[in-house]
């Protein structure tokens, strides 16, 4: 007959062997491209880390040595951000409205406007945010001090700071922003103090 001597596919053992070499070999893949068989890709040097690892944290560990006043800022942020957040941070149109300015007293209403002066707690993320992201189409552009006065700018058409307040990695952790104390503590269990610190909060209660 014309079945004899065709595998029967619905046979476990015929089929078993291949998908064990496939499963193997899939293993395999990680481990192979980690031992750098393949020759793609070297550790990164300490340096090259060093200039990928630019995250500045709330309390502002890492920012760099430099300062900077709002009244070096205007001239930055009239050349390298006005055209998209407008003259005096009101929002551009280029390419969508983004207000850095205004919105106070306006979070608890319908239409809450959140800009860096009326929502962001901390000054240490304007900076982040700036050094890494903006200019929006040229982000990485600014130079350090150039970074420090065009947020000193920024905070100063919020009136957080003055025209002349020089900030640098010691003093720009220390401002405290508007809406500082706006926000409530998430009450999920894996996140906020560590579960020592939690501790001690509930006996305080
Ligand atoms: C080409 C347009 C453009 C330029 C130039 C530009 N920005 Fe922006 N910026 C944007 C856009 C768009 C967003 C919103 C991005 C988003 O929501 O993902 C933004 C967001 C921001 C924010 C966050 C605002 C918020 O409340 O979410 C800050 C702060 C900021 N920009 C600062 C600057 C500074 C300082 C400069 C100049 C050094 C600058 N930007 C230049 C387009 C631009």
């Amino acid at each position: 007959m014309c079945s004899v001597g065709r595998p029967n596919l619905l046979r476990f053992d015929v089929w078993l062997p291949g998908i064990t070499v496939v499963l193997l070999l899939l293993a395999c893949v990680p481990l192979c491209a980690q031992s750098g068989k393949y020759g793609l890709g070297r550790t990164p040097t300490p340096e090259e880390i060093r200039g990928m690892d630019i995250t500045i944290p709330p309390d502002g560990t890492g920012l760099p040595p430099g300062h900077g006043t709002a009244a070096e800022g205007r001239e930055i942020y009239e050349r390298r951000c006005s055209r998209c957040h407008g003259h005096k941070g009101e929002g551009g149109d280029e390419p969508k409205q983004s207000p850095l300015v205004g919105g106070k007293s306006s979070l608890k209403t319908p239409k809450p406007l959140k800009t860096v002066g009326s929502y962001w707690p901390y000054p240490t993320t304007v900076w982040d945010y700036t050094s890494r992201a903006m200019p929006f189409d040229k982000p990485g552009t600014l130079t350090t001090n150039q970074v420090y006065a065009v947020v000193a700018f920024v905070l100063y058409m919020n009136n957080i700071v003055g025209e002349n307040t020089v900030l640098d990695a010691s003093s720009l952790p220390r401002i405290k922003m508007p809406n500082r104390e706006g926000f409530v503590r998430d009450p999920r269990p894996d996140t906020g103090p560590k579960p020592s610190a939690r501790k001690k909060l509930n006996r305080k209660r």
